[in-house]
């Protein structure tokens, strides 16, 4: 049997892309899943799959993780629904490619707000949970955080860079607590994600067949069932004394800085 059997994780983002596939493979695992998107539909043929996969029970939870009053909902109706925590996977993200000239501070708050100030926070409200189970967080952050930088990504990729930042500073601090607190960062994973942050789907997949040819190991995108078994690798008991890590999945790209 899966550890991740009867066990409670909550997923943001998980309508679409990794946090999906993630949701996925929890499922045909017999987790319990809190899984939270803003996309009712999307969300909602998610929650179906997962029922059909083994899910051992699923609830859904419609937000924005911009808005406080929906990360405190998505931790009140998890709690409400299954009355503890073993796994928190903050996979939320907006992708933002803006000239320095042009920006606004209203995308710069939405992308920090989604990328780094929902991840703190839902890492504060789920914290009474964690410490009875000895759970653990897993941040989904980027490759970008650290490797690269290149024109209009300074916002998206100092968000990134944040995430970095606190997941080795909660590690920390509650480590005490016997949580372990760990990030994945993904270099380019063919999902919506381009689309979301504004290009349209021609120019998502003239930006993917690019970004295939910087990953030195076979050339190609990161695959999202990839990300998918970092990410549970650094949630289960397979990872009892990592924390802090950030995991790099991106065929080498790092090692070339670009
Ligand atoms: N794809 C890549 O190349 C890549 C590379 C490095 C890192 N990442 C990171 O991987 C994570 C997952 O991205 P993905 O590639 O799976 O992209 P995706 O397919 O676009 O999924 C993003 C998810 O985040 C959710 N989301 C976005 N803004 C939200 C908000 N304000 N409130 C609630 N949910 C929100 C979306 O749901 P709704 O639209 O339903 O709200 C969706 O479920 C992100 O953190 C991203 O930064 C991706």
């Amino acid at each position: 049997m899966s550890e991740f059997a009867s066990k409670v994780v909550v997923i943001t983002g998980a309508s679409s892309g990794i946090g999906a596939a993630t949701a996925k493979e929890l499922s045909k695992q017999g987790a319990l899943l809190s899984l939270t998107g803003r996309n009712e539909e999307r969300l909602a043929q998610v929650v179906d799959e997962c029922k059909k996969l083994g899910a051992k029970d699923v609830i859904q939870v419609v937000g924005d993780v911009s808005k406080q009053e929906d990360l405190e909902r998505i931790i009140k109706e998890t709690a409400d629904k299954f009355g503890e925590i073993h796994v928190l996977v903050n996979n939320a993200g907006l992708g933002l490619v803006v000239p320095i000239a042009t920006f606004t501070l209203d995308q710069f708050d939405r992308c920090f707000n989604v990328n780094v100030r929902a991840a703190l926070y839902l890492t504060k409200l789920a914290l009474p949970y964690l410490e009875k189970t000895k759970g653990n967080i897993v941040n989904i952050s980027s490759t970008g955080s650290t490797t690269y930088a290149f024109p209009g990504c300074c916002i998206y990729n100092g968000a990134k860079a944040a995430c970095d930042h606190i997941t080795k500073a909660a590690a920390l601090e509650l480590a005490k607590s016997g949580i372990r607190v760990n990030a994945v960062n993904p270099a380019g994973v063919e999902t919506n994600f381009a689309v979301s942050a504004g290009l349209t789907e021609e120019q998502s997949k003239a930006l993917y067949a690019q970004q295939a040819k910087l990953h030195p190991l076979n050339e190609r995108n990161i695959k999202v069932e990839e990300v998918v078994d970092a990410i549970l690798f650094l949630a289960s008991d397979k990872a009892t004394m990592i924390t802090g890590s950030c995991l790099r999945v991106d065929g080498g790209r790092a090692l070339t800085g670009q």
